[in-house]
């Protein structure tokens, strides 16, 4: 970056009267955190280790530079697009629409469902700590958003949720599905008994399987199985865990009266032809990327015992490329285990290593990292640095102020 010359940063400090013209609660927010990563390990965003072979990458760089760019996207997005509905198998009498990473299509939901009913602006419900754009689109969408927490274990509180269901009668309801960041994987029942409610008080459930390449289960096969019960249920997943989280694809899929719906509200070119073209040739070589999968799914069970035989600290159990990391004492007041994750998280960045602190997302994730599964020779760099930065931030606590 370079620093504003004498002139731009007098016109910055001078009064700037559009800005009055932004929504107040917009200047009031903070923007999403994308951490500056230069020069370090990255293992903080749930991204894949693995690049392309590189016979691959000449074969890619080949087709894209046969792309014509001149031109706005064109047939190529409905090739992609059928290319996703077979890889995804997807349901009977369902259909699927892109989005620029599922972000835009979390967007795109809460925009369709943004109704105003009297004074009473439509509601979304889901359980927390979870993905935090759910919140951020009901904000902006001006829907209320209704957070239900998850038990300490991090599985969902079912007895709460179906009330919340039943009061807030919620237009959407979320369920990450494994979620980010805790990685847990719901109960199977538990899930289906919320999706069941969330269909009688005539709302739609959107199950998010972002990290559905490292999950024991889908929620498709249920949807598969039992059409009928499935009509008011969209699932969700992306292209980013798959090993393509510079492409930006997302993909939302279900019953075809629902997608064509929301499919109104997305800006028509909103993938570039050079990104469905990529994405196109990497469902090309699936395969690759089911191994690279693969690769890491082995990499976190092996990631999970050397943090299970890290003293003091508690690992929980992950269906996702991401592990949550309980750093703090169990039991510390959150001040406290916030202030001690910040110092390991510091700890480990200053060895080269940058993972997430999580600890402001939500208080029941005080003391906590989330450590993005990589390589096995990452991984092996980030319990180095995990396990230095622990006797660090043990020793400070403990000296005497
Ligand atoms: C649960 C969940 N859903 C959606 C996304 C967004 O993914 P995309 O890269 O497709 O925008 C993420 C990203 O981390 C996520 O964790």
């Amino acid at each position: 970056m370079t620093s504003p010359t004498p002139s731009s940063s007098a016109a910055l400090s001078a009064p700037l009267p559009a800005l009055e013209r932004i929504r107040a609660d917009v200047q009031a927010m903070h923007a999403y955190l994308v951490q500056s990563s230069e020069g370090l390990l990255k293992l903080d965003a749930m991204e894949n280790p693995y690049g392309l072979p590189p016979e691959l990458q000449q074969a890619l760089g080949e087709r894209l530079g046969r792309v014509a760019i001149n031109r706005y996207p064109g047939t190529r997005f409905n090739d992609l697009k059928a290319a996703l509905a077979r890889h995804a198998r997807l349901p009977e009498g369902w259909a699927l629409m892109l989005g620029n990473g599922s972000d835009e299509l979390i967007t795109l939901l809460a925009l369709c469902c943004s109704r105003q009913d009297g004074e009473q602006p439509a509601a979304m419900l889901a359980p927390m700590p979870s993905f935090v754009m759910y919140p951020l689109a009901a904000h902006l969408h001006h829907m209320d958003f209704h957070a239900v927490p998850l038990r300490p274990d991090f599985q969902l509180d079912e007895a709460a949720m179906l009330a919340a269901i039943e009061s807030l009668r919620p237009a959407l309801l979320w369920l990450s599905h494994p979620n980010n960041p805790t990685g847990t994987l719901w109960d199977e029942a538990a899930m289906a008994r919320l999706i069941e409610a969330q269909g009688r008080a005539g709302g739609i459930a959107v199950i998010d399987e972002a990290y559905q390449p490292f999950a024991a289960r889908t929620w498709l096969d249920a949807a598969r199985q039992r059409p009928a019960e499935h009509a008011h249920v969209l699932v969700m997943r992306t292209l980013s865990k798959f090993g393509l989280a510079g492409v930006r694809v997302g993909y939302l899929m279900g019953d075809e009266r629902l997608i064509s719906q929301i499919d109104k509200a997305r800006p028509p070119y909103n993938l570039g032809s050079l990104n469905i073209e990529c994405a196109l040739f990497a469902l090309e070589h699936a395969s690759v990327f089911d191994e690279q999968a693969r690769l890491i799914r082995q990499e976190r069970e092996r990631l999970q015992a050397s943090l299970h035989r890290l003293p003091g600290t508690r690992p929980y159990p992950s269906e996702g490329n991401m592990v949550l990391l309980r750093v703090a004492p169990e039991g510390a007041p959150a001040s406290e285990a916030a202030a001690f994750a910040r110092c390991v998280f510091e700890g480990m960045k200053a060895r080269g290593v940058l993972v997430r602190d999580v600890s402001a997302m939500h208080p029941m994730l005080a003391g906590c990292l989330r450590l993005t599964v990589g390589s096995a020779s990452d991984n092996a760099r980030m319990l180095a640095a995990l396990t230095a930065a622990l006797a660090d931030a043990l020793n400070a606590a403990i000296q005497p102020a």
